[in-house]
């Protein structure tokens, strides 16, 4: 049952209107334009608000803007004197929904409330699906619904309580960065420091004093003592980022930091206590690297005490459509750009291409989609020709190269044929199997194997997350 707040300081109206919006079947409460006024406001529990603007002990305005102060959905319906219309209008400008002029007709100020009651109902929901929605295909600002994404969001929360040493394996570009900072973020270190340092990027010398700090003097160029990594992060979080390229001698010296919880200066004598959560991410399989004699075994057993891998883009095509529209969404606004649209055809050769350089390969391609195609449709021709190669071409030989990969080359045939069997026999799975030769069990098993789904449902969750993808499949 929805609630009205009704203030008026005529209190024949007062009854008058309360007596109506109960036969309306509306609960209904008044205050005769009195400062308590503003306490029944505060308490919020109405659904609607009726105010008359000229009242001797508070003003009408006042109680608008109370109201919209604490519910920016409230509608409100402001009742103004005859010949005070300015004030009404500013009143709309404050955020009513609307104003009757005394003397009203209640049957239009009925319909007012009604449509004010409804309004409110409809954004209600708006805002509940979004939020669902949006929690049901992100994570710490993470895109993925698909099953190896969620299990991997689950895995962050249930580390996140921990203090554990985390190590964080997969291809470039697969979001272990990201994982960090989600793990950071839903962890009791959140408040402090997250610092993220890349091991590749500086020669031995320099990262040891970026990750451990130097004294005045200690080599040519330490012109002042300088604080490391390790201090800044002090109850924060760390990330070493790929931990891998760490040269045998800093890995010594980093790993008698973790063991003692103490770092010294690179020249210095003092031993500096910290309390730093670890977090380390790698593309290279360090259990060959240790083999190679490249990376120390106590090491990578002190790194690895909770591990997971960052899934490669290619084994959970079904999140391709949803990152393609956040992308799109991100670089359309931030460049001013008005939304574009992407052909089915493209959608396809997206979720059909390999992406060695997975999340952030296909980000950067939305990008520069964004940055350079003027028009708003997207079509296959301005795709790179990689992927707008991907397609496989009928009896199209295969030219062999470094990288090639025989297994994924065959699943990306696969994968096509089955979307386009799918197409073709618009959805029916008989008529599918038929087209491709196969049973209608092999047909099934090979349809979840890819995540292909026999009649693509693009439709419905692309729209209703409002993206450019054009539905017509
Ligand atoms: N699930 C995701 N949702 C949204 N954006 C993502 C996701 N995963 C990765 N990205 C984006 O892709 C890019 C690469 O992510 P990130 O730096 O975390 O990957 P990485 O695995 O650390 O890569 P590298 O190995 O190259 O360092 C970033 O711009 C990030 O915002
Ligand atoms: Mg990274």
């Amino acid at each position: 049952m929805d609630t009205i707040l009704i203030v008026d300081d005529e209190k024949s109206l007062l009854e008058l209107l309360t007596v109506v919006f109960k036969k309306e079947g509306c609960q209904v409460k008044t205050n005769p334009g009195t400062p308590k006024v503003f306490e029944l406001i505060d308490q919020g529990d109405y659904d609607l608000l009726i105010c008359d603007i000229k009242m001797p002990q508070v003003d009408g305005m006042d109680v608008l803007k109370r109201a919209k102060l604490r519910n920016p959905l409230t509608p409100a319906i402001m009742i103004t004197a005859y010949g005070s219309v300015k004030q009404a209008v500013d009143a709309l400008r404050i955020g009513a929904l609307d104003y009757v002029v005394k003397p009203f007709d209640i049957e239009e100020l009925k319909i007012l409330v009604a449509r004010g009651l409804e309004g409110r109902r409809l954004r209600e929901e708006n805002i509940l699906l979004k939020k669902t929605l949006r929690a049901e295909t992100s994570f710490e600002n993470m895109i993925g619904k698909s099953k190896p994404m969620r299990e991997i969001f689950g895995l962050i929360e249930k580390v996140a309580s921990t203090d554990s040493t985390v190590l964080v394996t997969g291809e470039s570009g697969t979001g272990k960065e990201m994982a960090a900072r989600a793990i950071h973020a839903q962890g009791r270190r959140r408040e402090a420091a997250f610092v993220s340092v890349n091991c590749a990027a500086l020669p031995e010398n320099l990262l040891e004093s970026e990750l451990f700090g130097h004294v005045r003097g200690s080599f040519t160029g330490a012109v002042a003592d300088k604080r490391g990594m390790f201090e800044t992060a002090h109850q924060g979080t760390m990330l070493l980022d790929e931990v891998g390229e760490m040269s045998p001698w800093t890995q010594v010296k980093l790993f008698r930091v973790l063991q003692e919880r103490k770092v010294r200066r690179v020249g210095g004598t003092d031993e500096i206590p910290v309390d730093v959560r670890i977090i380390a991410a790698t593309n290279q399989d360090l259990k060959k690297r240790i083999e190679e004699g490249k990376f120390r075994e106590e090491l990578f057993y002190r790194l690895n005490v909770i591990s997971f891998e960052m899934p490669a883009l290619r084994k959970r095509v079904e999140d391709i459509p949803l990152l393609v529209s956040h992308f799109l969404q991100k670089h359309c606004e931030r460049m001013g750009r008005k939304m574009k649209r992407l052909t089915p055809e493209v959608v396809g050769l997206l979720e059909a291409y390999a992406w060695p350089g997975n999340v952030r390969e296909l980000e950067n391609v939305i990008e520069r989609l964004v940055a350079v195609e003027e028009r708003e449709t997207i079509t296959a021709g301005c795709l790179p020709v990689e992927i707008a190669g991907s397609r496989p071409k009928e009896d199209g030989p295969v030219v062999l190269k470094a990288g090639f990969k025989l297994e994924e080359y065959l699943d990306q045939i696969s994968r096509k044929y089955l979307q386009e069997a799918g197409q073709m026999a618009g959805g029916n799975m008989r008529k599918m199997a038929e087209l491709l030769g196969l049973s209608y069990r092999s047909l099934r098993y090979l349809l979840h194997k890819y995540q292909v789904k026999a009649f693509k449902r693009l439709e419905t969750k692309n729209e209703r997350i409002g993206n450019g993808i054009s539905s017509q499949r």
